[in-house]
C-alpha cells in the first residue's frame, strides 16, 4: 500500500477583503491517502473541504504546509495533472454539446488526440455506462447521465487519482446505486478516490476510510470499521415511569423512543452490558430485546461535529 496524496500541516488562510476578517479555512491538515482506497472527506458546510481539494489540484496556493502527490511536491507537473481526475460539485457542461464532444474537448486539454483520444473516449463511455447515449445532446441528459458524463470527463486521461466533489447529490436511488457501483469498480481497478460528500449513507456504503473536518481542523480519521464499532447497546423493554427513565438517562441509558408502554433505550458506549441490565431491572422494566448497535456514519458525524461546536463555544465564552 503506497501513499498517493500526503499533506503535512497544510494550512489556508484567506485574506479578508475591505477590512473583513481573514478566514482560517484549513489548519495544519496532516492526511495520507493510500493507493486503491476510497477516502471520504467529510465535514459540514464551510469546514474547508473544497479549500483542501483546490489546493490539491493546484488551483489555489497554501498559506503553509506541504503537499506531495505521487511522490512529488511538484503538484502542477504534467505527470501529476494527468494523474488526477476531478469532478467538480454540480459540474456544468454546455447544453448544446453531445456527451462525446465534451469528452473530446477535455481530452484535448490533456494533449490527447487522434486515435488515442478516440480510444479513451470509447473506454470512459463504456466505464460509466454511457456508450448508447454518447451522441445525445447534454440538454437531453438526466441528472444522473450528466453526472456520469462528468465522471467520464474526470477519467479521460486515465488518472490514478479521482477527486469527486459531491458525486451523488441530486441523484435518484437507482442512479445513486449505479454511481456507487461505478466508483467501486474503479477502486477495484486500482484507482484511488477522494470523495467529498454530505450523503453519509452513500459514503458509508462505499468508502474504506473517512475523515471529518470541522472549522478547518481534522476532528476524526479512521477506517469505517474503526470509526463505527459496535459500542452501543439497544434495549427494548416495557414499563418505566418518567422518574425511573430520568434516573436511567442520568446513568447513560437514554430513552430513544417511548410509545405507550413500549420503550427503546440506548446504552451509551463504555457502560458494562450487565450493569445496564441491572439498572433496567431496578427501574422495573421488563426486557423484550437486547441488541448491539453499530453507530451509523451519520450519527458519528453529528456527534463529532456537535462536540467540536460545543468546544468552540466554550472556548469563546
Ligand atoms: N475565496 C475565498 N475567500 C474567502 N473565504 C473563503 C473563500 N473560499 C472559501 N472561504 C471560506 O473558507 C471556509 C471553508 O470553505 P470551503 O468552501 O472550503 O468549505 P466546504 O467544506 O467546501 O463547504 P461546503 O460543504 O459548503 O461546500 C468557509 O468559511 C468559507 O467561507
Ligand atoms: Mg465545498
Amino acid at each position: 500500500m503506497s501513499t498517493v496524496i500526503e499533506t503535512r500541516n497544510l494550512t489556508k488562510i484567506y485574506a479578508g477583503g475591505f477590512g473583513g476578517q481573514e478566514v482560517h479555512a484549513l489548519n495544519d491538515l496532516n492526511l495520507a491517502i493510500n493507493s486503491g482506497e476510497i477516502f471520504a472527506y467529510l465535514g459540514p458546510n464551510g469546514s474547508g473541504k473544497t479549500t483542501t481539494i483546490k489546493m490539491l489540484l493546484g488551483l489555489i496556493f497554501p498559506t503553509g504546509g506541504a503537499i506531495e502527490i505521487l511522490g512529488t511536491s511538484d503538484i502542477t507537473s504534467a505527470r501529476v495533472r494527468r494523474n488526477i481526475g476531478y469532478l467538480p460539485e454540480g459540474a456544468y457542461y454546455p447544453d448544446f454539446l453531445r456527451g462525446e464532444e465534451i469528452l473530446k474537448y477535455y481530452g484535448q486539454l490533456y494533449g490527447l488526440g487522434g486515435a488515442e483520444l478516440q480510444k479513451r473516449i470509447d473506454a470512459v463511455l463504456e466505464e460509466v455506462g454511457m456508450t448508447n447515449a454518447r451522441k445525445r445532446l447534454m440538454r437531453g441528459y438526466s441528472k444522473g447521465m450528466r453526472q456520469r458524463i462528468g465522471l467520464a470527463q474526470a477519467l479521460i486521461s486515465d488518472p490514478q487519482i479521482l477527486i469527486l466533489d459531491e458525486p451523488t447529490t441530486g441523484l435518484d436511488p437507482i442512479a445513486r446505486k449505479e454511481m456507487r457501483d461505478i466508483l467501486a469498480r474503479l477502486r477495484d481497478r486500482g484507482k484511488t478516490l477522494l470523495i467529498s460528500s454530505h450523503e453519509l449513507l452513500e459514503v458509508e456504503l462505499i468508502s474504506n476510510r473517512a475523515g471529518i473536518l470541522y472549522g478547518g481542523v481534522l476532528q476524526t480519521l479512521g477506517t469505517i470499521s474503526e470509526l463505527l464499532t459496535d459500542r452501543e447497546l439497544t434495549i427494548e423493554a416495557n414499563g418505566g415511569t418518567v422518574e425511573s427513565l430520568a434516573t436511567l438517562a442520568d446513568k447513560g441509558i437514554v430513552t430513544e423512543d417511548r410509545v405507550g408502554e413500549k420503550l427503546k433505550l440506548r446504552v451509551a458506549a463504555g457502560i458494562d452490558p450487565y450493569d445496564a441490565l441491572n439498572l433496567c431491572r431496578d427501574a422495573k422494566l421488563s426486557l423484550v430485546n437486547v441488541a448491539p448497535r453499530r453507530e451509523t456514519l451519520e450519527e458519528l458525524f453529528v456527534r463529532v461535529v456537535g462536540e467540536a461546536r460545543a468546544k468552540e463555544r466554550s472556548a469563546v465564552s
